[in-house]
């Protein structure tokens, strides 16, 4: 019971008991997954503008893949040993035995379209982008779906470091365009070779501190060594500071194509973070490894917009030939998440010029033809056809906040006149039916 003091509470009566409807569970949508609505649209359609963009800029050629795989696909690519494959996998058994999953991300997808199309005999590299969902079953939260979208930049066929800077250039403009500043960390994981003994010394260093790790990291430590660096955990972060960095573990070859890396990337004033601890959560990635943080938030690995590096096996561990390659993915709703957070404006969706209003029958025939008389000359015009009352079609066009109306009633049908009403001054003008496109077009480039 709270205490009286000298705030008057409410009598029991006057509190107003607001009723919370729960929709019964067929009208939600499934947890993790969104409705995109109207008034959302906006940021879809400019960021996909700016990724077409960029895509045509850099001579990236659109690829869609199917949402649905065989499940090997990814076990194989992603890694067996990965949270993806362990754990976040939407995976169906069909009635013939074949194992198959929504794709949890698209690389290994258009590494399988690029082996399964014969994009080797092509000329080398193989630009490919691709914007689509991906699907992890995942602990939902904020920035953290279970059906999102990603924009994936493949580069098949090259193992040259300027790729790779070239790949880091790439988001780096893309991010600058959006007015979204951010930190690329940027990290080498050598090769499987130099990889093997890095692990080694690793696994010894934190097999003498098994007792401090979380427990997490103690199923790690045989299973998955690296991910150890990525954890999160208060204790484990302080045992990551004194553990060996991959840097020094790099053969010739690895070390050689990380500085040049480094160097293109000096070369274009493209800042970065060298960061001993980025090791990406999944396991085909050979030598450079980057993620795009967003700047002055709390930089943990899962607010990352973005992310990818080289992954020169993937192609070989799919069954197919050797081919060396690099890429990035974007996370797109945690870009847009980023967006409103800094109050970044992006342009409304192209909005109503005119309201075309009717009253009567023959009225409404004739505004059924002068619409589209009206769309081919390219004027956006709104209408509410099915309406009888000119008031509530005014309503209307006060609500879509259009400029002007047009207003065909039974009289102006029978003259060849139509009226133009200025919403905003409630001044309406009598014009001839057969310029009404001319007027139309004066008025609204002089408005
Ligand atoms: P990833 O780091 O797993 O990499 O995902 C890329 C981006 O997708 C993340 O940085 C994040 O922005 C977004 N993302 C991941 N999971 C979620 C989620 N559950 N909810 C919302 N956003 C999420 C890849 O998938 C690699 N295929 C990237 C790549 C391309 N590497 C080479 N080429």
């Amino acid at each position: 019971m709270p205490k009286k003091g000298k705030f008057k509470f409410k009598k029991e009566k006057e509190v107003k008991k607001v009723k919370v409807e729960v929709l019964p569970k067929v009208l939600q949508t499934l947890r993790g997954f969104k409705d995109i609505l109207p008034t959302e649209q906006k940021y879809w359609y400019y960021l996909k503008d700016k990724i077409q963009k960029i895509s045509n800029e850099y001579n990236f050629l659109p690829i869609d893949t199917p949402l649905l795989e065989a499940t090997n696909l990814f076990i194989r690519g992603v890694g067996k040993q990965t949270d993806i494959v362990e754990k976040e996998m939407f995976s169906f058994l069909l009635d013939d035995n074949e194992n198959i999953s929504l794709r949890p991300e698209p690389t290994a997808a258009v590494a399988r379209a690029y082996l399964q199309h014969g994009m080797i005999n092509q000329p080398q590299p193989v630009k490919l982008y691709l914007v689509g969902p991906m699907f992890r079953y995942d602990r939902p939260q904020s920035g953290r779906q279970r059906q999102f979208h990603q924009a994936s930049f493949e580069v098949l066929g090259d193992g040259h470091p300027v790729i790779d800077a070239q790949l880091l250039i790439i988001a780096y403009n893309f991010f600058q365009e959006i007015g979204l500043e951010i930190d690329i960390q940027i990290n080498s994981l050598g090769c499987l070779a130099c990889r093997a003994e890095y692990k080694k010394n690793l696994i010894n260093f934190f097999r003498l501190k098994r007792k401090f790790l979380c427990e997490d990291c103690k199923r790690r430590l045989v299973k998955n060594p690296l991910r150890i660096l990525d954890c999160k955990e208060e204790k484990c972060q302080e045992l990551q500071k004194e553990a060996p960095q991959i840097i020094d573990w790099l053969c010739e070859e690895c070390k050689g194509h990380f500085i040049k890396v480094l160097e293109y990337l000096d070369e274009s004033e493209i800042p970065y973070n060298l960061n001993s601890f980025l090791v990406r959560g999944l396991d085909y990635y050979t030598k450079t490894v980057f993620e795009f943080w967003p700047v002055k938030t709390n930089q943990k690995s899962q607010n990352a917009l973005g992310g990818g590096g080289r992954y020169d096996n993937l192609t070989e561990v799919l069954g197919g030939r050797s081919v060396p390659a690099a890429g990035f993915g974007l996370g797109l709703e945690r870009i847009i998440l980023q967006l409103k957070e800094r109050d970044i404006k992006v342009p409304e969706i192209e909005e109503p010029q005119i309201f075309l209003a009717q009253l009567g029958e023959s009225a409404r025939r004739k505004a059924l033809t002068l619409f589209e008389l009206l769309k081919q000359e390219k004027i956006k015009v709104v209408e509410s056809f099915s309406k009888d009352s000119l008031k509530n079609q005014l309503d209307l066009a006060n609500k879509l906040g259009v400029k002007f109306s047009l207003i065909l009633g039974q009289k102006e049908v029978l003259d060849g006149t139509i009226l133009i009403r200025d919403m905003e001054a409630g001044i309406q003008e009598i014009i001839n039916y057969n310029k009404v496109v001319e007027e139309v077009k004066k008025k609204l480039g002089s408005s």
